[in-house]
């Protein structure tokens, strides 16, 4: 299995409440490399660009006040399988419908204020990881994109 990267953000809502420590202990857990991270508040035109995929859903600009509403934490993932195994970790969208002990179970609200957020394929880790990050010094995301594209 390869060694990806995703994008993850502990989202305002986990920030406010202290569980910053918490979210990354569990990261460590299960053995993520946390490879790049920091703290930042996005402006909601910021927002809006990031979440652009979403520009047309009914919930859009909720999610882009809150997204910027107070300050968030970004970070690079790194291990095999990063992207499945960091979705596996939040938790469902809905916290309501999360397994135990995932993040958003433990951590998370509501749908609107669910802690984190995580890539949901190769093409939009990269999208994302660029979109907060210089290019990456240590893996050629490019070259991890091609691989996922042609092995799928
Ligand atoms: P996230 O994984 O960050 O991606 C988009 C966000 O929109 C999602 O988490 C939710 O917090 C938010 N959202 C609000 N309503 C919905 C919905 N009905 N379906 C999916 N995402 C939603």
């Amino acid at each position: 299995m390869a060694i990806e990267q995703t994008l993850a953000i502990i989202k305002p809502d986990a920030v406010k409440q202290k569980h910053i420590g918490n979210i990354i202990a569990k990261i460590e857990a299960a053995q993520f490399n946390i490879q790049q991270a920091f703290m930042l508040q996005l402006a909601q035109e910021e927002a809006a660009e990031f979440y652009h995929i979403h520009a047309e859903k009914p919930f859009f600009n909720d999610l882009t006040s809150f997204m910027s509403s107070g300050p968030v934490m970004v970070m690079i993932l790194e291990k095999e399988n990063a992207i499945a195994d960091w979705r596996a970790l939040m938790g469902a969208t809905n916290p309501k419908e999360a397994d135990a002990d995932t993040i958003r179970a433990l951590y998370a609200q509501s749908i609107d204020e669910n802690a984190v957020h995580g890539s949901d394929s190769p093409e939009t880790a990269f999208e994302e990881i660029t979109f907060f990050f210089e290019a990456d010094e240590s893996l050629d995301l490019e070259e991890l994109l091609d691989e996922a594209e042609t092995s799928s």
